[in-house]
């Protein structure tokens, strides 16, 4: 499927409600799956990276079925969880994959996961290899490093687990894998990522230990097993990693003004907001919701411990330090080679499609901004988001304000986290949108 966005005077405005949140969406599923019961989780993500995680808990022995906005997931728990008699294919999902292999673990008998071309070359002996230091019995393509892989559940033993890299996703699947343990499983990251997984866990009755008070700004967490946790009765809050393309756009278009509602505004996910304001932009929290106004924007500098809450934002924020006057220089993400896309690869050229100059760093990216809002109405440009969604919408949004013509093929992609972006861009912004 392709996209067509037509942008003359390029303008964004009104009122967004963004999708709910994937990340705490997939969560509120495997939670569902283990907790003996009926689970109601109000407002979950319809994106397709959720529905297979949705397949998967099915697979495994729940069962689902909607009312209205809520979903209601009943599930035999922990104890009745039965063998896939299927290969869990996870499509382009790096959560729903990391994470099923950590519950893989709690439940007897094989587990099979695949998934696309994207999901099947990224990294998954990140999440392998600790569990196998814990003693569980995983084996992956090339080394087990790779999908296809196969779980065989049990054999868990107590024990500390340090990340090289602060992973919301490893640090989950050890999480989800440490309810069947007897004893204490403790994991150390370097940084705190998002963690939702740890107020699920508090949602669901179940205890947990964190300190972040170690002098390097390492963060632990401990969960003492086994623990069985308790049905969720929770609704998922907006997402602020799809909402962050409109507050961009809007943040680089003068003139613009959007509120958005009911966005989850935890800081280990609003890094971008922070650097949006370090840029010059003017954002007004109000009482569950958000308003950002169009401004000029400066360069800045983007490295350090900020970089785990705003990861997914990079592409989007290199789109705000397009149009930024001066450069805009980010270093130490260099887990965006490792997305659906090598992101520092796929930015860069992204931008240079623009015409906008970009230098390629082993971790991170130099953009040189100046582009004009709009001033780009005569020239068109084609774009491939190559199984990456998060190009495909950072495109949308290059295109809508830039102005001109923009082409981006293999828009199928935006469904995998925001099945209505294109519906939503045609309401907000003043451009053209046809999907062919
Ligand atoms: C996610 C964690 C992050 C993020 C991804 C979603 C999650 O990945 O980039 O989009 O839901 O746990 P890492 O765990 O690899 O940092």
């Amino acid at each position: 499927m392709r996209v067509r966005i037509l942008s003359s005077e390029p303008c964004l405005a009104g009122s967004l409600q963004p999708p709910p949140d994937k990340s705490i969406s997939h969560r509120g599923l495997l939670m569902a799956l283990l907790a003996r019961g009926m689970s109601r989780l109000d407002h979950l993500s319809s994106a397709l990276d959720v529905t297979a995680t949705a397949s998967m808990i099915e697979a495994y022995g729940a069962s689902l079925r909607v009312e209205g906005s809520v979903t209601l997931i009943e599930s035999p728990g922990l104890e009745g969880l039965v063998e896939p008699d299927q290969v869990l294919d996870l499509g382009n999902s790096g959560t729903g994959a990391r994470l099923g292999i950590g519950v893989a673990t709690l439940v007897p008998g094989l587990s099979l996961f695949t998934g696309d071309d994207s999901l099947r070359h990224r990294p998954m002996g990140r999440v392998i290899d600790p569990l196998r230091q814990l003693g569980a019995t995983i084996w992956g393509r090339s080394d087990d490093q790779y999908l296809p892989a196969m779980v065989r559940g049990g054999g868990l033993q107590p024990g500390t687990i340090h990340l090289p890299v602060a992973s919301a996703q490893v640090k989950s699947a050890l999480l989800f894998a440490a309810l069947g343990v007897d004893g204490p499983v403790q994991v150390v990251e370097p940084a705190l990522s998002r963690p939702h997984t740890e107020e699920l866990f508090r949602l669901a009755g179940i205890d947990l230990q964190e300190d972040s008070t170690t002098e390097s700004g390492a963060h632990m967490v401990t969960v003492v097993g086994p623990k069985r946790p308790l049905p969720l009765d929770m609704r998922i809050p907006g997402d602020p990693s799809a909402a962050a393309f409109f507050l961009v756009g809007a943040a680089c278009t003068p003139g613009a003004s959007l509120d958005v509602e009911e966005m989850y505004l935890g800081p280990t996910r609003t890094g971008f907001l922070e650097i949006l304001e370090r840029m010059g932009s003017t954002l007004q929290p109000g009482h569950g919701h958000l308003v950002v106004q169009g401004s000029s924007l400066e360069g800045v500098e983007i490295g350090g411990s900020i970089i785990p809450s705003l990861i997914d934002e990079i592409p989007i924020l290199c789109v705000a330090a397009a149009f930024a006057s001066g450069v805009t220089t980010i270093r130490d993400a260099s887990e965006l080679r490792v997305k659906e896309t090598d992101r520092i690869e796929t930015t860069a050229q992204l931008l240079r499609s623009f015409g906008l100059e970009v230098e390629e760093l082993p971790d991170g990216l130099i953009v040189y901004g100046g582009l004009q809002p709009g001033s780009l109405g005569n020239r068109q440009r084609v774009v491939v988001a190559n199984l990456d969604h998060r190009i495909a919408m950072a495109a949308a949004m290059l295109g809508v304000v830039a102005g001109g013509v923009t082409e981006i093929e293999g828009v199928e992609t935006v469904a995998t986290s925001y099945p209505d972006f294109f519906r939503d861009l045609e309401k907000l912004s003043s451009a053209t949108i046809e999907l062919m």
